[in-house]
């Protein structure tokens, strides 16, 4: 290709891949594969390769680019990053909004405009963008002056290089905090635990741990969010509002938390901090409490600020996640990989709301650092639905009767050796055969992120082990409805469902059944790199170090770790036997040629020749794709029985409308 004609494409796609970005990390909408994804980013990557001098550092390949720092520069905020002032009762919250009122001098009678968000247990951010191209990131450091973290912050994927929008403002300061999501953190310290890593105590402390790496790399592999709250110096842009601020930038391609709402008076304060102390518990991220902020720009400059927070917001504390109890015992458990964990088995305490009586110890290393014993008195932690942790002992609480568990000699559950590995520091259950490790393997295999066998949980592959249906999970490809029945309290519709449960992941994505074969170091982003290159389970079992070490992303602890893995005799005699049962791990085809390429449809109303599900694979293998919703991107809504508002649009649009039928023949017939 000529420099023109890739300048051109490469402009194609950068926008292309910006726009999915943001569907995918900001509206949680996607409309393309992962693998789909790839195909564009990589035809980018390699366009980019052939001419480097159409690089600009807003590529979205851009990402990772710099090289590890020596220090951080730091960086003095133009509009000092201000604290807020704390409310913790209904009283604070109705005190603050007489004294908003006192100040404008507005009678008692009148309502106040609020916007009401949750307050992210994060680390506070300023992004700074000039002509709409992101140039500085920065930590709020202590509100004048913060660090320089441009690099990492450019590793988070919802952060747009570029504003999406026409006419950017000359500058634009937004401030944010960024967070790990829940289910990352916890990944995060598994992981950690696993290669002899201290774990963070909380997501707050693995986000700021991962912003303040001097290698861009590391955070890069952190999976961090990002959800943007405040304007700081604007140019060129005014906003009216919060709400408009919010809305616009929302717009412009930032992530803003979808919960932020306007509400108004006292009332409307306290009717959102009891929907979010309500919410609080399922929410996949941790926040510490409801932020209020007068809604009006012009409000908000009446009333200024005081030293170091505004008079126009408040921080509605939640109670705090933590409390003080007593170490009754610490019982070692045996994970799938054969790792040795403590378990602080706790006097039963309520931490908001929840009572809570275990919390993991991660290692003896750990738990020698902070010098906890059984018998202490302790500060535990809890956030979300994680295991609590371990904060610190209170050592003025001992009597001198505590006492260190040492290291077992024998694993608790098999009795065979326990090895302490240099360089690591989990302890590991060496038998081969250990119940707990199978019990842990066979419930990681039929977990949601992995085979997803739907209703094979713990209690029922506790069962199975017991009665010796299985030893392995390749076994579970043998049962038979007579097995189950064997159960306590099994009936014969249950035994059925569970049946068809094993039976329906015989046909599941290789990514998965890579994943669920629970190879150390193989999560489920490697699992899915893996699928992607190379195809098939037989191809990866041969695949040589070199080979692997040629995918970007894999290292050779984890390259090592995959080569291990499948020259063990047994684990390859197990894939033999579920392959012998059935199992097909599916690849999904993507044929760029196909004859829908580009095409995106839309599927609505009662379908009747093929299930949803059936039509997205249709539309996939050749080439299309298949959208929720209908815009003007839609090619074509094909409507069933019944269909409403998105037959409507489609109309309203100009979008071709298809009948099953036409549908298929379009996608059986020559043209
Ligand atoms: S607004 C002047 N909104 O809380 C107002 N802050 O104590 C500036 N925070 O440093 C902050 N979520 O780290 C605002 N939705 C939100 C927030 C939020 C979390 C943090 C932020 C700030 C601290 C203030």
């Amino acid at each position: 290709m000529d420099k023109p004609a890739a300048a051109g494409r490469i402009a194609e796609l950068r926008a292309e891949i910006r726009r999915h970005d943001n569907l995918y990390y900001v509206l949680d909408r996607p409309a393309i594969t992962d693998a789909e994804y790839d195909i564009l980013y990589l035809e980018l990557v390699k366009l980019e390769e052939e001419h480097p001098d159409l690089i600009t550092p807003d590529s979205p390949t851009q990402r990772v680019g710099g090289r590890p720092l020596d220090r951080f520069e730091q960086v003095t905020h133009r509009i000092p990053m201000l604290s807020l002032e704390n409310a913790f009762t209904d009283g604070d919250i109705a005190e603050f909004d007489d004294r908003v009122k006192r100040f404008l001098g507005l009678p008692a009678g009148e309502e106040i405009a609020y916007v009401c968000e949750p307050k992210m247990d994060g680390l506070a951010v300023e992004l700074v963008y000039e002509g709409g191209r992101l140039t500085v990131g920065s930590t709020r450091g202590d509100g004048f002056v913060g660090e320089e973290v441009t690099q990492n912050l450019k590793t988070v994927k919802s952060i747009p290089l570029t504003l999406g929008c026409d006419n950017p403002p000359a500058l634009l300061e937004v401030r944010g905090e960024v967070f790990l999501p829940l289910d990352a953190f916890q990944k995060l310290n598994t992981q950690r635990e696993e290669e002899g890593e201290a774990p963070f105590a909380n997501p707050r402390n693995a986000a700021a741990g991962s912003i303040r790496q001097l290698d861009p790399r590391i955070a890069a592999k952190r999976p961090l969010a990002i959800f943007c709250y405040a304007p700081g110096m604007v140019e060129a842009a005014s906003f009216a509002s919060q709400s408009e601020f919010l809305a616009t930038i929302r717009r412009w391609g930032l992530p803003v938390n979808p919960l932020a709402r306007q509400v108004t008076g006292v009332a409307g304060i306290l009717a959102f901090y009891r929907e979010m102390t309500a919410q609080r518990d399922t929410l996949p991220y941790e926040i510490d409490g409801v932020v209020v902020k007068v809604d009006s720009f012009a409000l908000q400059r009446e009333l200024g600020e005081k030293s170091r927070s505004p008079r126009w917001a408040a921080a509605v504390k939640f109670p705090p996640r933590q409390a003080v109890t007593v170490i009754e015992d610490i019982v070692p458990s045996v994970g799938r990989t054969g790792v040795i964990t403590p378990t602080a088995h706790l006097r039963p305490v309520e931490v908001s709301g929840v009572t809570v009586s275990r919390a993991t110890l991660h290692n003896w290393e750990e738990m020698e650092r902070k010098d906890i014993r059984i018998g202490d008195t302790v500060v535990i932690e809890r956030a979300g639905d994680v295991i609590p942790a371990v904060v610190r002992v209170l050592t003025e609480k001992r009597s001198g009767d505590e006492r260190f568990l040492p290291i077992p000699a024998s694993c608790p559950e098999c009795g065979s050796e326990v090895v302490k590995i240099p360089d690591e520091v989990a302890v590991r259950c060496m038998g081969l055969s250990c119940p707990a490790q199978i019990r842990e393997s066979i419930i990681h295999f039929a977990s949601r992120h992995a085979m997803d066998i739907d209703g094979l949980g713990e209690k029922y592959v506790e069962q199975l082990l017991r009665l010796g249906l299985v030893r392995n999970v390749a076994d579970l490809y043998l049962l038979t409805r007579d097995d189950f029945m064997q159960f306590d309290r099994m009936g014969v519709k249950l035994a059925e469902n569970l049946l068809n449960a094993i039976a329906a992941s015989r046909q599941r994505e290789l990514s998965r059944f890579i994943f669920a074969l629970g190879i150390r170091h193989v999560g489920e982003h490697t699992a899915k790199l893996l699928a992607t290159a190379f195809g098939s389970i037989d191809n990866l079992a041969r695949a040589e170090e070199e080979e692997l070490l040629s995918i970007r992303e894999i290292g050779p602890q984890v390259a090592r770790s995959i080569i291990t893995f499948f020259h063990n005799e047994g684990n390859r005699e197990t894939i033999r036997r579920m392959i012998e049962a059935g199992v097909r791990p599916t690849v999904e085809e993507k044929r760029v040629g196909g004859r829908f390429t580009g095409k995106t449809f839309v599927f609505t109303g009662a379908l009747t020749r093929f299930t949803r599900d059936e039509a997205k694979t249709m539309v996939e293998s050749e080439g299309g794709h298949a959208a929720g919703s209908v815009s003007k991107k839609t090619d074509y809504v094909v409507a069933g029985a019944e269909a409403g508002s998105k037959l409507a649009k489609a109309r309203d649009l100009g979008v071709a409308v298809l009948t099953e039928d036409e549908f298929l023949t379009m996608l059986e017939g020559d043209t």
